[in-house]
């Protein structure tokens, strides 16, 4: 049996505006187990940060979770109160938020910040607070944390800000770590070097990462498990050499089939599917991905999108009534479905 660190249980969440109800999170459930990556990939707006702001307790007004669970161990954070549930989210489970601008106070030393983190959250003097810091900065590739604890935030390039808001994360050595689009404001050679401090560290504290990007090449690299999210909806879940293999969902497949590829002109040009996703305000009764779908069934047109079918072996699960079978898997790969 895995060592399931986090379940997330038929999540629901929305946000209620006065244009209506933003239904983000649409039944969602994924487990992650202990020392691996679920990476959660999917187009503007499906709903990825929601999923991560939930968890953490921190969906901005108007947004609340409307139902399911959210389990770290066994303890359902849904239920849990007061200071039960500050010692997990924050200490636990800590996140790197998608706005770098949000991350880290423009008038405090990066030294404070990192320090304060510590010291909130253990006992432990100043002295030992401070290096406490200085160890976790050097850890993640800051070259001499003793200076970088003295400046502020002003004074980093975006890659070492990005770092440490980073290392303010895993200072307490969380359990699980949730980064959201981590990389993308930074360009390729800092991205990889981040993305390498992470799997450092993962190896070293057997971490689990929750790792949201748009970027599947970063996906592909970093991700044991990959959940492509889409219109607040699972659209697929499988293990990342599955999930690139053998996509079932055509949402999937238009993916990475659009995916920019280094070898063609298309290079550094953004993935673009035809069509757009519905609006959350007013979600289809029929399948949410029906209009841009080219598999479409009879049922698809009459039935709500579904919940996620087994589509292959282990845990590969797709939300389509119609999955995509490549020739060579013939009725083999149907059969084990
Ligand atoms: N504060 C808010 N108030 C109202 N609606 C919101 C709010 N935050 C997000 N939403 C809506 O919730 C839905 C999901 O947004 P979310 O930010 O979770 O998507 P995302 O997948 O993280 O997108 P991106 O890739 O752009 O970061 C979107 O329709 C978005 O407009
Ligand atoms: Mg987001």
């Amino acid at each position: 049996m895995q060592d399931i660190i986090l379940r997330v249980e038929d999540l629901q969440a929305q946000f209620d505006t006065t244009d209506g109800v933003v239904k983000a999170v649409n039944h969602v459930s994924f487990d992650v187990p202990r020392g691996t990556t679920l990476a959660i990939t999917g187009e503007s707006g499906s709903g990825k940060s929601s999923v991560a702001l939930a968890i953490m307790g921190l969906l901005p007004y108007p947004g609340r979770v409307t139902g399911g669970k959210i389990y770290f161990r066994d303890r359902d954070l849904l239920t849990l109160k007061g200071e039960e549930l500050r010692k997990i989210r924050g200490r636990e489970i800590a996140i790197v938020f998608q706005d770098p601008s949000t991350g880290l106070n423009p008038v405090l030393s990066i030294g404070d910040q990192v320090e304060e983190v510590i010291r909130t959250h253990q006992r432990v003097s100043r002295r030992e607070a401070k290096a406490m810091s200085i160890d976790v900065l050097g850890q993640l590739g800051l070259p001499d944390p003793e200076e970088i604890v003295r400046r502020y935030p002003f004074q980093l390039s975006g890659g070492m800000a990005q770092r440490v808001m980073i290392a303010i994360a895993t200072a307490l050595n969380p359990s699980v770590l949730i980064l959201d689009e981590p990389t993308s404001a930074l360009d390729v050679t800092v991205q990889a070097a981040i993305l390498e401090d992470m799997a450092r560290l993962q190896e070293r504290h057997g971490t689990s990462i929750i790792l949201i990007s748009h970027d599947l090449g970063v996906v592909a690299q970093m991700a044991d498990n990959v959940a492509v999210m889409y219109a607040g909806h699972l659209a697929e879940y499988a293990d990342a050499a599955t999930l690139f293999r053998s996509p079932r969902h055509p949402y999937t497949a238009s993916l990475l089939a659009s995916r920019p590829r280094p070898d063609q002109e298309s290079r550094g040009r953004l993935a673009v599917i035809e069509g757009a996703p519905p609006s959350l305000v007013d979600l289809p009764d029929e399948c949410a991905f029906l209009p841009r779908c080219h598999k479409a069934t009879s049922e698809c047109r009459t039935e709500p999108t579904p919940s996620l079918l087994p589509v292959g072996p282990a845990a590969h699960v797709a939300a389509c009534y119609n999955p995509m079978y490549r020739a060579d898997e013939g009725s083999a790969a149907r059969r084990s479905a």
